[in-house]
């Protein structure tokens, strides 16, 4: 099987050319490859060369412009990458019968209340990047294409930076932390959406009556404070040394934390419909993060 993967060098990509390898022959492109698989998504247009190169069954998007504060003073660059070009690749998708794996986010919802939120939950992204990832799912669904599209939340890999090793870094630095605790959400490693993915897109094309619209985050649920404070406790037990007194990780509001973009409060994602339709468990935030975490500190 072919199978094409765009935006292979970023949290989730990255991840997904391990976990499809075992699926087909992947072909794995980004931005900056070289030559003729190169798939820029500023120009939606050139990704139809790009699909009928390649020809593939299986077409795997985790590219994405996730600089959610940026997105705000480049709305039409946010445009092209997140809505204009996913549906460019589902136009493509439809018309050979390729299945189309897209992610999205949380930030599609306003993020009121205290519950987590199913799939047909009514929308109301507050930001430039919530409205244009919502705008991508929506002309993907519109396309008559077979596809799964994702909606994920606070994903961190162990390739890169990510928020648990900047918490580690400021723990050895500083006495005090101030650490957001009224957004609520779960971590969710790039490696347990890129497993999903393999799994869920193979079940798909045996069964395509599962193609749709799913929520995939890991289970349980926290704050950034309370993140922070997972990480720098673990790292405390296993011996890190760290300048932070215990206790000294305070919460603050958002309010206190002002950025251009404004987010969800709300993160919870109902993942019931996933875990049923293809039989799989979602694992809790906690093991994850700790697994990323002993491969961080080598211990
Ligand atoms: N990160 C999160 O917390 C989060 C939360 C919810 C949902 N999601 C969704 O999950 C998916 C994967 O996110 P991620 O965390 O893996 O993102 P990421 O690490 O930022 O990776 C994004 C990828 O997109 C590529 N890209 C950016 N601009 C491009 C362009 N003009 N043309 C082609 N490729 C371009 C990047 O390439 P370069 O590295 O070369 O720029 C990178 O490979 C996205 O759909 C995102 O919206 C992410």
């Amino acid at each position: 099987m072919n199978i094409l993967l765009l935006g292979c060098g970023g949290q989730v990509g990255w991840e997904l050319q391990r976990a499809l390898a075992p699926l087909g022959w992947v072909t794995a492109c980004d931005f900056d490859t070289p030559g003729e698989l190169k798939a820029d998504f500023s120009q939606p247009d050139s990704l139809r060369a790009l699909m009928a190169r390649v020809q593939p069954r299986l077409v795997v998007n985790a590219a994405a412009h996730t600089a959610v504060d940026k997105a705000e003073s480049e709305p039409d660059l946010a445009r092209a990458i997140n809505a204009t070009a996913p549906g460019v690749l589902a136009e493509e998708a439809a018309r050979s019968g390729a299945l189309l794996v897209h992610y999205s986010t949380d930030y599609v919802f306003d993020g009121s209340g205290d519950q987590p939120r199913a799939e047909d939950a009514a929308t109301g992204p507050l930001s430039v990047y919530g409205r244009t990832k919502l705008e991508g799912e929506d002309l993907i669904r519109g396309s008559g294409c077979s596809h799964l599209i994702f909606r994920t939340s606070w994903v961190y890999a162990a390739r890169g930076g990510n928020f648990a090793k900047t918490m580690l870094r400021l723990a050895a630095e500083r006495d005090a932390l101030n650490v957001i605790d009224d957004q609520i959400g779960a971590p969710t490693g790039a490696e347990l959406l890129a497993d999903v993915s393999a799994h869920a897109a193979l079940r798909t094309l045996a069964q395509p009556a599962l193609a749709g619209t799913y929520h995939c985050a890991a289970g349980g649920q926290t704050s950034w404070h309370g993140y922070a404070r997972f990480v720098i406790e673990h790292a405390r037990a296993a011996g890190v040394a760290l300048k932070v007194a215990p206790g000294a990780v305070k919460p603050i509001p958002t309010s206190a934390y002002p950025t251009p973009a404004q987010r969800p409060l709300n993160s919870r994602l109902a993942t019931n419909k996933l875990q049923q339709s293809f039989g799989l468990s979602l694992p809790d935030w906690q093991a994850g993060v700790r697994r990323m975490l002993t491969e961080h500190l080598g211990r």
